[in-house]
């Protein structure tokens, strides 16, 4: 591979004060997560702006240069959320994109407020700050749906269904006793969700690159502005530390097994061989060729998009299980995942529930 003359130039870097050579324009490209993580900016902003706060705190910004610093940042926000902020070549990440256009707004004022902080605790704080907002809006999205499963239990607690086990005819239950089932199951996927919430809710901001801050900033200051209950004690579990990340995915992965084993049972209900359930119209697709048939392809892309969020797990665990103590760049490979997962969570739970609200049941059971 040989340097590029459209490569950056390393003094345009966070980084770059003691690289002299221009870079690879592959490796520049194959370092930046930037086409991902803009998704981090607001709360970039958020994590930067407490941080300039407790640098006033400690006397290393002025009254003058804090308020500077959070006015500039106010206005770099604005520029993502109306669409003029322009990424430049050596925008590596969210962190040294918002950092480079904060001092292009302000001048050099903008670059203190990097002083004793590393993007390794900034990254940490904003991708759990970010997760936060994900879990109340999942949270939302589970209450909604489970209102929709009971609703629907008790609109239709008249109607006797067959009960199976190992797919035989069995005993009669109540179609509400196999909804209610499905609803307990995600209450209980909702409480894990909660719970993972609350055990990420810490600070890592203050913990440096790997070995702390020598400025002693308010870091309890910090998380109460942040809205976190308390800091994390350890600066290498405050940089390193990803397991929350993974504890997010088994909960996504647990809610879509529940997602898919349900999507199974009404794929199955709804054929002309059981002929129990009929989808609405709105989840199914037709065929040209065969107009008879009503495809259930909303089911099945629940029950397929289940092993989606499977894999990322399982993924992302590959990825950090023979990592040493610390930071490391293997962990920028959290963020896709994460964002997938998440997406993937917010429109698989809207569906489920739409699902369940809209079907009709059709069949009316005879005991043998
Ligand atoms: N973009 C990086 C990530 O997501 C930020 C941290 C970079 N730290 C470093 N020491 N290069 O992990």
């Amino acid at each position: 591979m040989t340097h590029n003359e459209d490569s950056a130039p390393q003094t345009t870097r966070l980084w770059g004060g003691r690289f002299s050579a221009k870079s690879d324009p592959i490796m520049d490209e194959f370092n930046k997560s930037i086409h991902y993580d803009r998704r981090l900016f607001k709360v970039d902003i958020v994590g930067s702006q407490a941080y300039a706060r407790a640098l006033k705190c400690k006397g290393i910004l002025s009254e003058e240069e804090e308020a500077t610093i959070i006015n500039g940042l106010d206005q770099v926000r604005a520029e993502w959320e109306n669409g003029t902020f322009k990424i430049m070549p050596a925008d590596e990440d969210i962190h040294s994109a918002n950092e480079r256009r904060l001092s292009e707004i302000i001048g050099p004022t903008g670059g203190k407020l990097h002083t004793g902080r590393s993007r390794n605790d900034q990254v940490a704080t904003d991708t759990r700050l970010w997760l936060r907002e994900q879990c109340e809006k999942l949270e939302a999205d589970m209450r909604k749906m489970i209102d929709l499963f009971v609703q629907r239990a008790e609109d239709d607690s008249d109607i006797i269904f067959p009960g199976y086990t190992h797919l035989q005819r069995a005993q009669p239950i109540r179609w509400s006793h196999w909804l209610l089932n499905y609803a307990w199951r995600f209450k209980a996927d909702a409480e894990r969700l909660t719970q993972l919430k609350e055990r990420f809710n810490l600070l890592p901001l203050g913990s440096g690159a790997l070995a702390g801050n020598p400025f002693e900033l308010d870091r309890l200051a910090m998380a109460k502005e942040l809205g976190f209950a308390g800091v994390i004690q350890n600066s290498l579990v405050g940089v390193s530390d990803r397991d929350f990340i993974i504890e997010f995915l088994f909960w996504a992965s647990m809610t879509m097994l529940h997602v898919s084993q349900i999507s199974e049972d009404l794929i199955l209900w709804s054929t002309a061989e059981f002929g129990f359930v009929q989808l609405h119209e709105c989840y199914t697709t037709g065929s040209s060729l065969m107009p008879q048939k009503k495809n259930p392809d909303s089911l099945e892309l629940l029950r397929g998009k289940s092993g989606r969020v499977f894999g990322k797990l399982a993924g992302f665990m590959m990825t950090v299980k023979g990592l040493p103590s610390s930071y490391n760049k293997d962990m920028q490979e959290d963020k896709e995942p994460l964002f997938d997962a998440a997406d993937t969570l917010d429109s698989c739970i809207s569906l489920m529930g739409s699902i369940i609200h809209t079907l009709t049941v059709i069949f009316y059971f005879f005991f043998y």
